[in-house]
């Protein structure tokens, strides 16, 4: 594919709302509290807040650079800019993680549809929170239905991915992420005016410095990675078919910003509902299938149609958000497939498919009869988990930072980074400060504290 057949977004807003809709998702929803819940609440909200600030904004905007500079998807980015040396690897690296997290991640999507079938059939009425326990652990551990609703879920996501998606995730994305806000700012005012909801807020919001530990800079690092979607070249491919008038700097603070209240919302869904009901907030990744039924049926006790209608609304907005972001882990993979290899899009978008449904079955059966696998005494599903955001992703970002700060020519970055010198950015030296030394260095630091090595 040449680069003149390449489609762009049609608008700057657009732009936008598809990398909004790529960043927003599980890892908000789901991901966020629970990482929180594990690692002291509030304390953890502000180093992650550091985290996205520090690291995240500067190599988002890395990445467009690479994308909009490039046009060409992730696997090819490195070789168009730097051609024959090792950066292609870096490319590779990013495809292999999109295809790994694809996986994981389209399991926990599958729970979503399971959840709207429950609300919209009643599943959530009369129950108390033992049940809604219960009624989580029989379906994940189920062998069977989880897989159904993961090749689902791939199926909707392939469908949209083989269409082409640039004017698919445009519109999808502008119509689904304003709807999407506002539920969620509707459900934590429902979810902060429960009884006891007060020590949720506490938790929250007040930090416990006792709680920051190496392993809280790590966790964090890696949800900022996860949840802005960095570090495996996947807004670099969005960023392939942004205009040329879409401001680097502006989009990548406005997402930062989206992808943020999102998650803080998020919390606040979670935590004064989870308080309130009495189940502890680190309880794990299920906290958002059991405390969120739960918060629907309390919140509405006594009007259960609208307990119906908000119960089925926000599992229908969980499954879109999720694919808004599945579509782009596709994409990834998809594309580079198509301008790698020249299959077409179809085959490439079909290879796609079957790999992560591959994965998706192993990762969906290590949560139930395969439970007793472990890698470094983590189940498939964890240890996926754990290799791709705390790992994979961080070590991407690195070297796509130290690759921009680098080995990029500096007029080519400022000239993305100004739109040709259009665009006025006092920030610019503070911006490639971080990208040589700060990112890398501070990266490397987390690991080296983690590894224990400066101990
Ligand atoms: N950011 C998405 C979320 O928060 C998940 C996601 C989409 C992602 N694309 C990614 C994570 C690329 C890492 C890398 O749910």
């Amino acid at each position: 594919m040449s680069h003149h057949d390449r489609v762009n977004f049609a608008s700057k807003l657009g732009a936008v709302l598809a990398v909004a809709g790529s960043a927003v998702g599980l890892g908000n929803i789901w991901r966020f509290p629970y990482e929180a819940g594990n690692h002291g609440g509030a304390a953890f909200i502000l180093v992650y807040l550091g985290c996205v600030f520090i690291f995240g904004l500067p190599i988002m905007m890395a990445e467009f650079t690479i994308g909009r500079r490039s046009k060409a998807s992730t696997g090819e980015a490195f070789h168009v800019l730097a051609p024959h040396t090792p950066w292609r690897w870096v490319g590779y690296l990013g495809v292999l993680t999109s295809f790994l997290i694809l996986g994981y991640y389209s399991v926990v999507s599958g729970w979503t549809l399971e959840y709207i079938v429950q609300a919209m059939t009643g599943g959530f009425s009369n129950k108390t929170s033992a049940d809604f326990v219960n009624m989580f652990t029989d379906f994940s551990q189920n062998p069977f239905r989880p897989l159904c609703y993961l090749f689902v879920f791939i199926l909707l996501t392939h469908l949209v991915v083989v269409k082409g998606v640039e004017k698919g995730i445009e519109r999808f994305a502008k119509l689904l992420m304003p709807l999407l806000f506002i539920l969620v700012v509707l459900l934590a005012v429902c979810s902060v005016l429960l009884p006891g909801a007060e020590r949720g807020i506490e938790f929250l919001l007040k930090p416990d410095f006792s709680k920051v530990t190496p392993d809280v800079f790590l966790s964090a690092m890696g949800q900022a990675f996860f949840s802005l979607s960095l570090g495996m070249g996947c807004l670099s491919t969005y960023a392939s078919y942004f205009g040329k008038d879409t401001r680097l700097g502006r989009t990548a603070m406005s997402v930062g910003i989206i992808d943020t209240c999102v998650a803080v919302l998020s919390g606040l869904i979670i935590f004064p509902a989870a308080f309130s009901v009495g189940i502890q907030p680190d309880a794990g990744p299920s906290l958002i299938f059991i405390t969120l039924p739960n918060v629907f049926q309390q919140a509405f006790s006594g009007i259960p149609f609208l307990s119906f209608v908000c119960s089925t609304l926000f599992y229908v907005l969980l499954a879109l958000a999720a694919l808004t972001s599945t579509i782009s882990l596709h994409e990834v993979s998809t594309v580079f497939l198509h301008e790698k290899f020249h299959f077409t899009r179809k085959k490439a978008a079909y290879i796609v498919s079957c790999g992560s449904l591959l994965i998706g079955i192993v990762s969906s059966l290590a949560l139930g009869i395969w439970s007793s696998y472990t890698i470094a005494g983590m189940n498939i599903f964890d240890a996926l988990d754990y290799l791709t955001a705390k790992i994979m992703l961080p070590v991407g970002g690195m070297l796509t930072a130290i690759f921009v700060g680098w080995v990029l020519k500096k007029q080519i970055l400022r000239d993305e980074i100004t739109n040709y010198g259009s665009l006025k950015v006092s920030f610019y030296p503070v911006f490639v400060f971080i990208l040589k030394f700060i990112a890398p260095i501070g990266i490397a630091l987390i690991f080296i504290n983690e590894l224990g090595l400066l101990k």
